[in-house]
């Protein structure tokens, strides 16, 4: 589903079965939905070593694969052409591992002064941008906001984004470890919560967990990471809109996107 896209937008990136020795338990959790699943047996089938690791690193993986394996004809499947589909399909996680500076210079960055509209002003208020990735919302919050938290599972690129803090001699912005549907914390403690393309992996927690951490009267804001209108979507829109989101279309260079806005 991915890799495609992913090619066209990496074509310099030459992933390879290595590289998958770099995921974290989270990434590796993703395998279960992301991975095509033929392909991910016969690069197990082939590299036990990789098996062992990502059980180890994530064990609740482990019956997943092993039914993967089971299910696996041994006759099948090319081999290069497996390992390649596979590490394509998953590109971007290992992007964030091994080249975050490639990923920020090539993500489609839609979060815009018209998007962001929506949360002004900001003088004097706690932000958190979750799934903040290389900080493209993160930076352009920071001189607007008090103080902004950075909210990234990726070590690599909270690495990333606190060399850019730095270089750009930003003391306001706070990296941290979490999930959207862990934030590191108190409940009402934030006046806004912004995610650019990064919502909808365990949809229902994550808009639980918001909530709890806005103060009241404190806003969420998400803009989708699809242009609109956009089969992928779908469900992520019926969803918000289910939960009392508003939906606010905006166009922006000639795309329109979607923006979603709920006041707590
Ligand atoms: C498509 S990227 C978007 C990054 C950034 N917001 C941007 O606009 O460039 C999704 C980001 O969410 C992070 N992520 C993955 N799972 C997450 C989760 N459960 N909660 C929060 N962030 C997550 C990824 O590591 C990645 O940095």
């Amino acid at each position: 589903m991915y890799a495609e896209a992913l090619r066209e937008r990496f074509p310099e990136l030459d992933p390879a079965v290595d590289d998958l020795f770099l995921l974290e338990a989270h990434q590796i959790g993703q395998l279960r939905d992301r991975a095509p699943r033929q392909e991910l047996a016969i690069v197990l089938d082939l590299h036990p070593e990789l098996l062992r690791f990502f059980v180890t690193r994530c064990p609740a993986i482990e019956p997943f694969l092993l039914q993967l394996l089971d299910e696996r004809q041994a006759s099948e499947g090319d081999i290069a052409l497996a390992e390649d589909a596979l590490v394509w399909e998953i590109a971007d996680l290992i992007v964030y591992q091994r080249a975050p500076a490639l990923y920020d210079e090539k993500a489609p960055r839609r979060w815009t002064r018209a998007a962001l509209a929506e949360v002004e002003p900001l003088a004097g208020k706690m932000v958190v941008d979750s799934g903040a990735g290389t900080g493209h919302v993160t930076f352009l919050v920071a001189p607007l906001a008090a103080t902004v938290f950075a909210v990234e599972p990726v070590a690599a690129l909270r690495a990333y984004m606190r060399d850019s803090a730095r270089e750009q001699g930003l003391d306001n912005v706070f990296v941290v470890d979490g999930f959207l549907d862990a934030l590191p914390f108190p409940a009402d403690s934030a006046d806004a919560l912004l995610t650019h393309r990064a919502i909808g992996w365990d949809l229902a927690s994550e808009l639980v967990e918001i909530e709890r951490v806005l103060r009241p009267g404190g806003i969420a804001l998400h803009l989708a990471g699809m242009p609109h209108p956009a089969e992928v979507d779908a469900p992520l829109h019926e969803e918000l809109l289910s939960w009392g989101y508003e939906e606010r279309p905006y166009e922006d260079g000639g795309t329109l996107n979607r923006k979603y806005f709920k006041q707590i």
